[in-house]
């Protein structure tokens, strides 16, 4: 299970380095919650090197591309992007500067070479599994002037050689990968390819790295991995722990308020971890659980191991747990032999789950991939239809669900300033925007909120919540 793709966003996660930095970094990052978590850490490796957040692409010294696989025109976007990128390079050359450039993430694991035949100009082609080595590999570019490429699936792990965890300065809610790369091979996805075999880390590492966040000012922590319900990480006095005890330790942690995890397969459900969700104020009541399919046939071929009926159990004992607990899911439509029964059945499923929120994509062939090759592959207008049919159906659930927290107070994580001045904005317990007009003094804190109203995607709370404001008056 891969942790949700997300629109490409860029992010300069040196904000976390020195204030004036020698050498000025700037990461593009596509794709996932572990490659914004990749960036950060590439970021953390680069800081004893002396460098911090450039101020703008055009200002720095080294770009890095974090890139992602998971679906459409990858390739063709990576290479798009890097012409732009090398006319910055040899404008700096012209100027007698020097830019390095980097790719790394998932394209990069998968075109290796190709990226350096094609584009001779780039400096370091990267893997996710090999960014703690990117000190050695700016030293061999610069000092030997020739590309570096390292691919390969090394047998130390990164995570044994990250400096601690950085987090920008009040920085409330933060990324922890525990868990990373897929054993499960479903049809459709690259990620067993991409980023190896499934590894966890040890508790003891976890325990420690979330201890370093909430130090630093972290409230709510979001546990990542690829296949996150999977982890099974050495204990810290011997044996393993679960997922689920993993979480029983991390709720001990003062001042550590909330806490998620994503992403999960069903299959690696267990009652320990339903049970928790029932049992830990800490663990938030909203999880993305991906299904991809509500076809019993279609999941066959997508080789998930679990049918229909598995997922709306796990869904129904989930609630039985934790009744307001909010679902959240990912959707392929036109996976090969899709028919239009098979397509019914999905939206059959989302009707019966509701969903607060979801995200839903058309198939994409992934080279290498089993489903790439099948025969039987659907039509791209075909495709198109059932997508916006889907989309249609969740965002009226996603819209109904907002609407119906209006008038309910709920408990909202700060997390910083609104888009406008005077206001503040924060996370609901469903992982839903709220904005208000509430002083900054208020952000890192947990406040009451009543909602008044909800949008398509976010809802708007007033602060103090009503029966506070007759407690104060
Ligand atoms: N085509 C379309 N969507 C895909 N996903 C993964 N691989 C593909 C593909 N080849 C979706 C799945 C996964 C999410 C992160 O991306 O729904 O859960
Ligand atoms: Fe998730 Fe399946 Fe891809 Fe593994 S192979 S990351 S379970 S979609």
């Amino acid at each position: 299970m891969t942790v949700p793709t997300r629109p490409a966003a860029e992010t300069a996660p040196a904000e976390t380095a020195p204030a004036a930095p020698r050498r000025r970094l700037h990461v593009i990052t596509w794709g996932c919650q572990m490659n914004v978590y990749d960036s950060t850490r590439m970021g953390d490796v680069l800081a004893p090197l002396g460098y911090g957040p450039a101020a703008s692409l055009e200002d720095a010294d080294m770009v890095i591309l974090n890139t992602c696989h998971i679906r459409e025109h990858a390739t063709e976007k990576l290479f798009s992007e890097l012409g732009r990128l090398r006319r910055l390079k040899d404008a700096r050359r012209a100027g007698g500067g020097r830019m390095l450039l980097a790719v790394a993430g998932c394209v990069a694991q998968a075109e290796g070479a190709e990226i350096l035949r094609r584009a001779p100009y780039v400096d370091i082609v990267l893997g996710p599994q090999t960014y703690h080595r990117l000190p050695e590999m700016i030293a061999e570019a610069e000092q030997a002037g020739r590309a570096v490429i390292a691919t390969d699936f090394p047998p130390e792990s990164k995570f044994d050689h990250l400096p601690e965890a950085a987090l920008p300065a009040g920085g409330v809610t933060a990324f922890l990968a525990i868990q990373e790369g897929c054993d499960k091979f479903c049809s459709f996805c690259v990620v067993p390819y991409t980023r190896g075999v499934e590894a966890s880390r040890p508790a003891a590492a976890v325990l420690a790295e979330a201890r370093a966040l909430v130090a630093r000012g972290a409230r709510e922590i979001t546990l990542l991995g690829q296949n996150v319900n999977a982890w099974h990480g050495a204990a810290p006095a011997g044996g393993e722990w679960t997922l689920a005890r993993l979480l029983y330790a991390l709720a001990e942690i003062p001042g550590l308020t909330r806490l998620r995890y994503t992403t999960s397969h069903p299959r690696d459900m267990d009652d320990d971890l339903i049970a928790a969700h029932g049992a830990l104020p800490a663990l938030m009541p909203f999880l993305h659980l991906p299904v991809q399919s509500g076809s019993d046939r279609i999941l066959a071929a997508m080789n998930r191991r679990h049918d229909a009926a598995a997922y709306l159990g796990i869904v129904e004992r989930l609630r039985r747990a934790r009744p307001d607990i909010a679902l959240s899911s990912d959707f392929i439509v036109g996976h090969p032999g899709e028919t239009a029964a098979d397509f019914a059945a999905t939206l059959a499923l989302v009707r019966e789950v509701g969903f607060a929120q979801a995200y839903s994509f058309k198939y994409s062939p992934r080279p290498g991939t089993p489903a790439a090759s099948a025969a039987d592959q659907v039509p791209e207008p075909e495709k198109e239809a059932r997508l916006a049919a889907l989309q249609d159906l969740l965002a009226a659930q996603q819209h109904a669900f907002n609407q119906s927290q209006v008038g309910r107070r709920l408990p909202v994580l700060i997390t910083g300033r609104g888009r406008h001045a005077g206001q503040i904005a924060g996370r609901s317990p469903y992982l839903q925007a709220v904005h208000l007009a509430a002083p900054e003094t208020l952000i890192g804190r947990e406040i009451t909120v009543t909602i008044v109203a909800a949008g398509p995607r976010s809802l708007a709370g007033a602060w103090p919540a009503e029966d506070e404001e007759h407690a104060a008056a």
